[in-house]
């Protein structure tokens, strides 16, 4: 069960000349099977760069990622992925942007199975209203719900999100949040995700991570890390209305602002 997903000695750099300036440097961690686990930071420190590359949509400049003991070479149907901005097919509408997924997943399924199948994850991010609509018809949180609706609909072994929630007002916020835990926790899911939200993560994750951006010091530059990995020590039974009663919920708040205010830019 332990390390599902690992990730050793990531690094990258974008730049072209040198010297070397990567965005991150010797990023490792791993996630166990059916865990939650987020990353916080700042724009910048390339949370979205080791999301695409766990995606398997980029490479790493050093390091390696595996999942299930296999190295990650390439996108695959394995991994769902949910973008910071949505990736609809503008010219598809909803029921058949998740569909051309779901073939893809199934290709033996008849129409009736996979048209039952994309409605039941429509549903489920409240969509079914629109669900013959095209992209452009839609506003952007509806996108994102696609999106959303889109990564599950492919029971994928593990999830991957990048800031999914971003885009949608509070109280749509809150619907999804509670049904991704409720499915997550149905489906013993493994989802790596990225937020800026630091009561999603502390509502959410099982452990969050901690990075911090490169910065230049007296002349020197010393790329981004992970800078610490918090274990979320809540019952994993929360709920969005009950968290801030809870106790060690303010400690474990508090440390990660502190982390955001002072110390993941600093180094
Ligand atoms: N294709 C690219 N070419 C050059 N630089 C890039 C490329 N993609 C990302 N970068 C740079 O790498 C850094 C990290 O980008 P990334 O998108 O991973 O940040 P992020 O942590 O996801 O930020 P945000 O919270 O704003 O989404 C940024 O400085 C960005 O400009
Ligand atoms: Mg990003």
């Amino acid at each position: 069960m332990q390390g599902f997903l690992k990730i050793e000695g990531l690094s990258k750099d974008f730049s072209t000349t040198l010297p070397a300036r990567p965005v991150f440097a010797d990023v490792s961690f791993t996630i166990a099977k059916g865990e939650f686990v987020c990353i916080i930071g700042h724009s910048g420190c390339g949370k979205t760069t080791i999301l695409n590359v766990l995606a398997g949509l980029d490479s790493a400049t050093a390091g390696h990622v595996f999942m299930d003991n296999r190295e990650i070479g390439g996108p695959s149907l394995e991994r769902g992925v949910v973008f910071q901005s949505h990736a609809l097919m503008p010219w598809l509408t909803v029921r058949k942007n998740i569909a051309f997924a779901v073939v893809s997943r199934w290709p033996d399924w008849t129409t009736a199975q996979v048209n039952a199948h994309v409605e039941k994850f429509v549903a489920m991010v409240g969509l079914l209203p629109a669900i013959d609509k095209k992209p452009s018809q839609l506003s952007g949180g509806m996108k994102q719900r696609v999106g959303i609706a889109r990564a599950f609909a492919i029971q994928p072994k593990m999830l991957l999100l990048d800031e999914p929630f971003g885009a949608l007002d509070a109280l749509t916020r809150g619907t999804i949040q509670d049904e991704l835990m409720a499915i997550v926790r149905e489906t013993q899911q493994t989802v790596f995700m990225i937020t800026h939200d630091v009561d999603e993560a502390i509502l959410l994750a099982d452990r969050i991570l901690l990075m911090s951006n490169g910065a230049d010091n007296d002349g020197t530059y010393t790329p981004g890390r992970i800078a610490e990995e918090v274990v979320n020590p809540l019952p994993r039974e929360r709920t969005r209305a009950g968290l801030h009663h809870l106790p060690g919920y303010y400690d474990l708040r508090n440390h990660i602002v502190d982390f955001l205010v002072t110390r993941a830019k600093a180094h």
